[in-house]
């Protein structure tokens, strides 16, 4: 029974990996949400920096593109049921939680992009992830545009 119940929940984290808990409130996880997005904002402008040849640091690069790629692990878990408009204060639209498929498609494409920016990092190959960051850039604002309010 004991087994049953905890292979069934394995199971369950298996299919949705819970970057956050149903006990957290739903002002804590969008406080997180804008967390995660400003850093990986930081990230993004750090690597605009070293891929454009603005500073002489080509060995910062993985670094970045692995707090990306980091950053897209658990991404389509952060928008819980509950922390969404009507619950509580935040930049997102409803569409996240009314066109869920969308929304991980989005997601996966940021993992698919930021994934196959760490590689190129990892080479020395600037031009390349100076391209592969403007195909990391485009699956920013493709979400926003669908998926947050007042799209910038
Ligand atoms: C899968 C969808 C998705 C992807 C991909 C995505 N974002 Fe976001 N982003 C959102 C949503 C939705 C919000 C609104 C979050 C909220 O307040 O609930 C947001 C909010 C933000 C914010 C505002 C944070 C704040 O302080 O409120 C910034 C900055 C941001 N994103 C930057 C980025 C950058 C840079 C990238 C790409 C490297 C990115 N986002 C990729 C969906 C996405």
């Amino acid at each position: 029974m004991t087994r049953r119940v905890l292979k069934s929940g394995a199971f369950v984290l298996l299919l949705l990996p819970v970057a956050v808990s149903a006990d957290d409130t739903p002002e804590n996880i969008v406080k997180y949400r804008a967390a995660v997005m400003s850093s990986m904002a930081k990230h993004m402008k750090s690597t605009s920096m070293v891929v454009g040849g603005k500073v002489s640091v080509p060995g910062e690069l993985e670094w970045h593109a692995a707090a990306l790629a980091g950053a897209g692990k658990n991404l389509g878990s952060l928008w819980p049921e509950g922390s969404g408009p009507g619950k509580v204060e935040s930049g997102s639209l409803e569409t996240v939680w009314t066109t869920p498929e969308e929304f991980q498609q989005a997601v996966k494409q940021y993992q698919v992009e930021t994934r196959a920016l760490l590689e190129l990092s990892k080479g020395s190959d600037m031009k390349a992830s100076a391209a592969q960051f403007k195909k990391v850039g485009a699956t920013c604002g493709g979400c926003h545009k669908a998926f947050r309010k007042d799209d910038d």
